[in-house]
């Protein structure tokens, strides 16, 4: 039996519903913000990720070459293409813009629980602008999305000028170093390293910002920074708005095209993979060709956010299931496109066997069940079945299909 590749998953009707009904709220605290949809292609040049990042990061990609000898890849991540779509179609839209993604990324990683190969993006981009407010605006829309999700978690923000500060006169492949290791909490790797570079100096005081929870404390560690005064500014727009979160000057973030505030969040009940959502500013604009533009934006796992809310309720619809006898069958057809007309599943039977056994499977499956025989056909009129009550009368179709709608609207709970 052939399996599908290794890192993916299928997903059968009741996953994807309740995957449609997730979505549907993070979609919809989008566009309460005013975050509209864009979509990219599944795959794109290969250099639109290597430029900023490096060769290095091809290990970790899908990357291939076309029939015309292309060098392509499927897309690891959506901001990058986002802002290639910016560059090529959008650079004279008024700014800000602000857009919205659900789309799949594909990474070539060691698969486990809440980390797949191919897996779901809800991101979001604020285009062309720079302030605290942008920062803030950024924020709150993650943090709105994943509530309206309903997932429970921690909410860490920070700023990459307090740790680019403590190691300035390190060189790029020196400060990488360190801040692989910090990014995974590995202290003690992180002293030996420091000793091998002969900084052992910097152990006390990196210790000491990555342990800071107050701007105070953290800028007592590097002194005077220019970006202070609006760090301050987002902590001030963060607090007014009511949210949740910790600061924490430790943050890296893997990608390497952050410029300053980055922040992470991570769902209470996930095991290793407990990264939730990732964002921050950053600058991509001008390496593909546009004008240097400064944006901000974040994405969450969404795959992580379906594992955290374990089984979802997905509100049930009527299914109305409509019997008939072959002489019936033409008008079953009818009947089944007035129900649907409504508004309302309807679901023909289409087995063949017996209004018994039609009956059977029908009480099953659905709510209500409509029967066209030969003397229902003939008088134009329909057998209404309520399956839940055992109760039957005979009704017009518009009658019928009246009734399905009252219930469809009194009783929508749970399945
Ligand atoms: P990222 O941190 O690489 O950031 O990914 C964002 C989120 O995607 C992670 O926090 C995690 O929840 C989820 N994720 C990553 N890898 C996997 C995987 N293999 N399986 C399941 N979920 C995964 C970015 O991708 C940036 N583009 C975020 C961003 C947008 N920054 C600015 N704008």
């Amino acid at each position: 039996m052939l399996q599908r590749p290794r890192g993916t998953r299928d997903f059968l009707p009741d996953e994807m519903e309740a995957r449609a009904e997730i979505e549907g709220r993070m979609r919809e605290a989008a566009r309460r913000f005013g975050y509209r949809p864009v979509r990219t292609p599944a795959f794109e040049e290969l250099e639109l990720f290597t430029l900023r990042s490096g060769p290095g990061i091809v290990n970790e990609m899908y990357a291939f070459e076309d029939k015309g000898g292309r060098a392509l890849t499927l897309r690891p991540e959506l901001t990058a293409p986002v802002l290639r779509l910016y560059v090529n179609e959008a650079r004279v839209l008024p700014k800000p813009l602000r857009w919205y993604y659900v789309d799949d990324c594909f990474r070539y990683e060691r698969p486990q629980k809440g980390r797949y190969r191919q897996f779901w993006q809800f991101g979001a981009e604020l285009i062309g602008a720079d302030s605290a407010g942008a920062d803030a605006e950024v924020i709150l829309l993650a943090d709105a999305a994943i509530r309206a999700a309903g997932v429970g978690y921690e909410l860490k923000v920070g700023h990459l000028a307090l740790l680019r500060s403590l190691l300035a006169d390190l060189d790029e492949t020196e400060r990488r170093t360190v801040m692989a290791l910090l990014d995974k909490r590995e202290m003690d790797a992180l002293a030996d390293a420091l000793v091998d570079l002969g900084r052992a100096d910097l152990l006390g005081s990196l210790v000491a910002l990555v342990g800071a929870t107050t701007l105070d404390e953290a800028f007592a560690v590097t002194g005077p920074l220019p970006e202070e005064a609006r760090l301050r500014e987002l902590v001030a727009l963060l607090d007014a708005a009511g949210l949740e979160y910790a600061l924490n000057f430790g943050i890296v973030r893997g990608l390497d095209y952050y410029t300053g505030m980055v922040f992470e969040g991570f769902a209470a009940n996930l095991g290793a993979e407990n990264q939730i959502v990732g964002g921050g500013a950053y600058r991509l604009a001008h390496l593909f060709g546009g004008e240097d533009t400064p944006s901000c934006g974040f994405a969450i796992g969404f795959d992580r956010v379906m594992v955290a809310l374990g089984e979802v309720a997905v509100p049930h619809r009527t299914v109305v299931a409509v019997l008939s006898t072959p002489e019936g069958a033409a008008s079953a057809f009818r009947t089944a496109a007035a129900f649907r007309a409504a508004g309302l599943r309807a679901e023909l039977d289409l087995s063949g066997k017996g209004l018994g056994a039609q009956m059977t499977k029908a009480a099953k499956t659905a709510d209500l069940a409509v029967l066209i025989g030969a003397r229902e056909a003939e008088a134009g009129v329909v057998a209404f079945k309520d399956l839940s009550t055992g109760l039957q009368e005979t009704l017009r179709l518009e009658d019928a299909v009246a009734r399905a709608a009252a219930r469809e609207v009194d009783a929508p709970g749970p399945r």
